[in-house]
This record gives structure tokens, sequence and C-alpha cells, in this order.
């Protein structure tokens, strides 16, 4: 079927189809604000576990589109489970975030090759949750970009200013970019094998392309995600990506002048006029609400979400926060929000 006769809403805009109202889902639309994930994460023994067990991390990808009726499932996984696939220790201090090992070497990381023997239950959790979609409802498969990845392997946690990432990209550029050559070639494998498990498209979230510019921003950033994306086209000509250079809005449109994605969103620090004039001449674009006001609902969220439509209503628009939705949310602010957009 082409994309012109799909009836998932979230392909046709990505196709550039201008739609009477955009496809709807959120970031981190599974997740801590739903009890039934709560649940389902308790039963699972942690975070990590449930990404590794393809029948619980289908659940809770399902959970909120049957909840809220959102026009795309996204898999349940995370960035990092690409570092540990290469060896890297990976674990989850509670209220913390994630913290991995520091290696001393990036030597000791394993073949990118071997990265499926730990992913592999991953690409099960597509497959299920593939065939328990229906027709209408897209599912999206992701990876962290290589610097977003990058800047948690070189630092060990999540950092404020990526210091010690953009320290060795300056100090030590041909480790920097050995490692990033790595993460790109792995991004490809993995991103490849979820769209042979049943992905319909795929995200490349560079959620610290923020921190970069000039020309650290097109080497670091723009050139493994051209590779990632030309890789992928060549295996998989039909696959719709979206791209995701958060914080990036000066230089969002020469990535996607370089990177050619079908797709592009942005962050709540975007405006979405501009977004508009520069970006969705060229690809789709996704969001872009600000995630704080599903803290509190009511009028001031609907002004914004309608406001946001009316901008990027006239071309292909997919709508989403700016950002992932918080721990804090009432559920039936989402609720709200889904009314409000598909009304
Ligand atoms: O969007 C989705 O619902 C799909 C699943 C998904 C998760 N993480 C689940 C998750 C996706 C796409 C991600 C991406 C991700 N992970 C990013 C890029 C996007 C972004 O948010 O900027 C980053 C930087 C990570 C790394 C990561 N994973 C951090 C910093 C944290 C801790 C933050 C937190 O909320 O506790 C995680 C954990 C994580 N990833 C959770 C979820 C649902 C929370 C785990 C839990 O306690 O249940």
């Amino acid at each position: 079927m082409t994309e012109g006769q799909t009836k998932k809403a979230l392909l046709r805009s990505l196709a550039g189809k201008t739609l009477p109202r955009p496809p709807i889902w959120l970031m981190r639309q599974a997740g801590r604000y739903l009890p039934e994930y709560r649940a389902v994460r308790e039963q699972a023994g942690g975070f990590l576990n449930l990404c590794y067990d393809p029948v619980l991390a289908s659940e809770v990808t399902l959970q909120p589109v049957r909840r809220f009726g959102f026009d795309a499932a996204i898999l349940f996984a995370d960035i990092l489970l690409i570092p540990q696939a290469l060896g890297q220790k990976l674990w989850f201090e509670t209220g913390e975030g994630p913290r991995l090992e520091i290696l001393n070497n990036f030597n000791e990381l394993k073949d990118v090759s071997e990265i499926h023997e730990i992913l592999s239950p991953v690409y099960e959790t597509v497959k299920l949750v593939k065939s328990n979609l229906d027709d209408s409802t897209a599912l999206i498969g992701f990876a962290g970009a290589p610097w977003t990845v990058a800047t948690y392997m070189i630092a060990g946690r999540g950092t404020t200013d990526k210091a010690p990432a953009r320290e060795l990209l300056n100090n030590d550029p041909t480790r920097f970019f050995h490692l990033l050559d790595k993460l790109t070639q792995a991004t490809v494998l993995y991103l490849s094998e979820q769209i042979k498990a049943g992905a319909d498209a795929v995200k490349i979230f560079d959620s610290w392309a923020g921190s970069l510019a000039g020309n650290d921003f097109q080497r670091a950033c723009i050139d493994p995600c051209v590779k990632i994306v030309a890789d992928l086209k060549a295996m998989h000509p039909d696959i719709p990506i979206i791209g995701f250079p958060r914080g990036s809005s000066a230089e969002a449109e020469n990535y996607l002048a370089q990177t050619r994605v079908d797709g592009i969103a942005i962050g709540e620090e975007t405006d979405p006029i501009w977004a508009r004039d520069h970006l969705q001449t060229k690809a789709a674009v996704q969001g872009n609400l600000d995630p704080k006001l599903l803290l509190t609902g009511g009028e001031k969220m609907k002004r914004a979400a309608m406001s946001i439509i009316e901008i990027l209503g006239d071309g292909p628009h997919i709508f989403n926060l700016g950002h992932g939705i918080t721990p804090d949310v009432d559920p039936r602010h989402v609720e709200e929000l889904v009314r409000i957009v598909k009304g």
C-alpha cells in the first residue's frame, strides 16, 4: 500500500499530506503519569527489566493508545539500550536518572554486529505491538542520535551542559569520532531490525543537539544523521523518518536540508510560525505544545494547542509536545488535549 492509500494518518502526514486535523501522539505517552504503567513496571521489577520483556513492554506501549485513542504508538524502550548492548553497564538510580559505567577506552566496546544479542527482545516487542494495533494506528520505532547517546556514554550520566562530551570532541576528535561512527553503525542496524519487525516509521531523538553549534553541530549532529537516514532509506526505501534535533532552532533548517528526513520534530522553544515558513515547506512538522501546560490543562492549554494547530494547519502537521510528558501530569489533562486536537 502506498502512503497515499494508507489509513494511518501519521503516515499520510509524513508523506506530505495536509489533513483535516493533525494526527496526535505524545512523547513519553507511556510512563509514570499512568497508574497502569506503574503497575506493570512494578510487575517487571524495574524500568530496564520492562524494556527487555516483550509481553510487558508491548502492554505499556499499547496502554496510552487504548486509553486516549492516539494515532500512533511509540515502542517502549530507551535510547540507552544501545550502549548497554555494546557492553557498557547501565543502571537507573531512583529519582536521579541513568548511570553508565565510565569507560577508559571505547575499544572495550563490543563489535556492532553483536548488539542484536541484547536487543532482540525489543524487536519482539515491535512484532507484538504491531499485531495488536488496528490499521489506522501507526507504530513508531526509535533510537537516540549518536551525539545524544554519546553525551551519556562519555559522562556516565546526564549533564546540564554536555561539557564532558564537548571536551572530548574538541580535545580528542579521533577518539570521539571513533565512538560516534560506532554508534552511527549500531543505530542503523538497530533501526533496520525494528523496521523489519514492523515499525511503520522511525524517529531519531537528538535531544541534546542544542548543545552544539556551527561546525560541531555539522560534524556531531548532522553528519551522523545524514548517514543513518541514507543507509536506512537504501535498505527500506519507503520508511518515513522523523528527526528531532531538539533545541537547535537556527540549525534545524540545515539539518533538514541535509538529512532529508520526512518529518522534523520541534521543541517548545521553536516558534511554530518560523517552523511553518522554514521547515514545513520541506517536511512534515511535529510538535510543539509546552509539556508544562499539561500540568494545569484548561483554557490556557486549549488556547496554546489551538494556536499551534492554526499556524501549522495549512501543511503537513503531527500534533505532539515539545518534549516528553512528565510523571506529575494528570491523565485527565491528556484526555482533554486529545479531545481538543481531534475536535
Ligand atoms: O516516548 C516514549 O514514550 C517512548 C519511550 C522512550 C523512553 N525514553 C522511555 C523512558 C523514549 C523515546 C525515550 C527517549 C530517551 N531516553 C531520551 C530522549 C528523549 C528525551 O526525553 O529527551 C533520553 C535522553 C533518554 C534517557 C533517559 N531514560 C533518561 C534521562 C531517563 C530518566 C528520566 C526519567 O523520566 O526518569 C530515562 C528513563 C525513561 N525512559 C523512563 C521512560 C518511560 C522513565 C523510567 C521509569 O522510571 O519508569
